[in-house]
């Protein structure tokens, strides 16, 4: 099983919705597909119409109370969920006396691995020890980000954090690429704030994703984009991101 952390410090960039179609699309091409909720928001539990609080989910295998297998959902054909609940906040402060705590989502993850090709983990906005935790159990990182000046700040900072953890956690650890999102290509200061990210050497994706409303109608409605509305333009820009993400994953196979 390959692994994908979709990480970025700041708020609001789309790093839920982006595991969310990638995950839907992802599995809809036949890979067997683990999307894990490491946020306690759970606003990817709910973009897959699940109450994490209905069930086990991810905070309890945090705690150590049952197996990663047990609380898996089957949330759409070939794909699966690691649902959360705002009980991870609490699992995430009973890390922090944890010994050999940046290991325990990578051995959770291990634990169902042979029935997965693929996992796509959402992290919450900031760099506590969860997002750590999947920065150290990830093969790449993909990062989305606004094409704009205080959100590359941002990028700055938790470029930072992926080199720590590569360098105390997680040799392995490679960057996917970063993604802009809420991209509109009429504004030119998002068309600067890309050229700059990509003077100053930064791997940005060859894809961008627009703005849609009918995004947060999906999310709302528990659905993907792209079977919410199959014919949105943002539905065409997830398949070609799963169509690089495929790629990367091909390339990086162990
Ligand atoms: N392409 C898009 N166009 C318009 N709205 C979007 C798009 N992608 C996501 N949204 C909406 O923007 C908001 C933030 O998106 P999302 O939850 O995916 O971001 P996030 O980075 O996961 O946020 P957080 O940091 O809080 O976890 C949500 O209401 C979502 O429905
Ligand atoms: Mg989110």
């Amino acid at each position: 099983m390959q692994t994908v952390a979709i990480a970025n410090h700041k708020g609001g960039v789309g790093k839920t919705a982006t595991a969310r179609e990638l995950g839907a699309i992802l599995a809809s091409s036949r890979r067997r597909v683990l999307l894990v909720d490491v946020d306690p928001q759970s606003s990817l539990t709910a973009a897959c119409g699940q109450d994490g609080d209905a069930g086990g989910n991810l905070a309890d295998v945090i705690r150590g109370a049952v197996a990663m297998s047990a609380i898996l959902r089957e949330v759409g054909p070939g794909l699966f969920l690691a649902p959360a609940s705002l009980a991870l906040a609490s699992a995430e402060l009973g890390l922090a006396t944890h010994k050999g705590r940046e290991a325990v989502l990578r051995r959770a993850l291990a634990s169902v691995g042979d029935r997965f090709d693929l996992a796509l983990l959402d992290t919450h906005p900031g760099l506590g020890l969860l997002t750590v935790g999947a920065l150290a159990a990830a093969d790449g990182v993909l990062i989305p980000t606004q094409p704009q000046g205080a959100d590359l700040r941002a990028l700055a900072l938790f470029l930072q954090t992926v080199d720590n953890v590569r360098a105390e956690l997680n040799p392995g650890l490679a960057v996917l690429g970063i993604l802009p999102t809420f991209y509109d290509r009429r504004l030119t200061h998002h068309g600067a704030a890309l050229e700059a990210m990509r003077a100053a050497g930064l791997p940005v994706l060859s894809v961008a994703i627009g703005r849609t409303v009918r995004m947060a109608e999906a999310m709302a409605a528990g659905l993907p984009l792209a079977e919410y509305d199959p014919h949105n333009p943002q539905t065409a820009a997830y398949n070609d991101l799963a169509e690089v993400v495929t790629t990367w994953l091909n390339d990086n196979r162990i």
